[in-house]
């Protein structure tokens, strides 16, 4: 959906976008910066992400899906992608067809994987303790290496971990990575990319890690980060709608479905053209909007496509109203409803169509 005939969509700041990568980018010498851009980059739009940054010269990109991988393939022939998810045996030729990297963490794909008669590059995930992807067993790790190097058709490019707690408990995350740095010693090998850091672990401990040759930029890439002190990161999403309706209430008068609200004295309210189905969800009843650089409180219960907010006089028909990325932000939106950051943007849907800063 490309129109905005309803006048609601998501503003997304590929400036400030570049920045933040650029700005993380330089806090790394001698390191790669790998760009996540799986969930369509963060609800940001993954095909319009990912050319601005091959336009400035990134070549490395991760995602989560086979599907993702696809997607981006078909745009973009010359870039190296990244499979961070775990596909399996039916989906192995597909991912060598399209020329993309997969992930092997368990025994199960090792044993799909070595019956092959195409090449495939494959980065080997190792469990440091998050429980979820990756060989964690000291021995496993070595048998499945061991497994992945003697077999020619296996371009083993990359290895890596994933982070539980980087953005909090510092003594777990330190027990991650020293399980991580004895598995690299273990191994003793010259893998061509070795990387373990998400956004917090980049920013705050990736400079002193001596061993890794890149990392991958998730959240801080879109602006936003869990770490309270991370101040030069630049905001990239607006959500914006107007104000397409005004009614004046009487006292008593209701609002919306359940007339959940009642007009105590004359009021006026706005009436916006989107709603839940646009991932405005109705939880977000009670927070505020803003217009005019002032805040508005979202009033009654917020429905399919619109919803309603209490006004005063100085808002005209067609004024625009950012619900968040501005006064209101995105970490705000998410404190309220009891989530995080990353929630609150990728869960805006293909309804809001996206309006490039370039
Ligand atoms: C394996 C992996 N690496 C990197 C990232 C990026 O993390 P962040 O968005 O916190 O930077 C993610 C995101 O969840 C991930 O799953």
């Amino acid at each position: 959906m490309n129109n905005i005939y309803r006048n609601t969509y998501a503003e997304i700041n590929l400036q400030n976008l570049y920045q933040n990568y650029s700005n993380i980018d330089s806090l790394l010498k001698n390191k790669k910066v790998i760009p996540v851009v799986k969930a369509n980059a963060y609800g940001h739009g993954g095909i319009e992400v990912v050319k601005y940054l091959i336009d400035r010269n990134i070549d490395y990109f991760a995602v989560s899906l086979l599907e993702e991988a696809i997607e981006l393939r078909k745009e973009f022939k010359s870039i190296e992608i990244l499979i961070m998810g775990i596909i399996d045996r039916s989906q192995f030729y597909i991912a060598s067809r399209y020329n993309l990297s997969i992930t092997i963490g368990n025994f199960d794909q090792l044993v799909d994987i070595e019956s092959l008669d195409f090449p495939i590059t494959v980065h080997m995930k190792i469990d440091t303790g998050m429980n979820r992807l990756g060989f964690k067993d000291e021995n496993d790790i070595v048998k499945a290496f061991n497994i992945m190097r003697k077999n020619s058709h296996i371009k083993l490019q990359g290895i890596f971990t994933h982070f539980a707690t980087a953005d909090g408990n510092k003594g777990f995350y330190d027990t991650q990575l020293s399980k991580f740095s004895t598995v690299i010693k273990l191994l003793n090998y010259e893998f061509e990319m070795i990387h373990i850091s998400n956004s917090s672990s980049m920013i705050k401990y990736e400079s002193k890690i001596d061993y890794t040759t890149h990392t991958r930029l998730g959240i801080s890439l879109y602006g936003l980060t869990l770490d309270k002190e991370t101040k030069f990161l630049k905001n990239t999403y607006r959500l914006i709608s107007h104000v397409s309706e005004i009614k004046y209430l009487e006292p008593g008068d209701c609002v919306g479905y359940g007339a959940t609200y009642t007009a105590k004295e004359k009021e006026i309210i706005g009436i916006l053209p989107i709603g839940y189905a646009d991932g405005f969800i109705r939880q977000n009843q009670g927070g505020d909007v803003e217009i005019n650089s002032k805040r508005y409180s979202i009033i009654g219960r917020i429905c399919m496509d619109q919803m309603f907010i209490k006004i005063d006089n100085t808002i005209t028909k067609h004024d625009d109203v950012i619900l968040f990325g501005g006064l209101v932000s995105i970490d705000e939106v998410a404190k309220r409803l009891n989530t995080i950051n990353y929630e609150i943007i990728c869960q805006i849907t293909y309804r809001v169509p996206k309006i490039y800063i370039k």
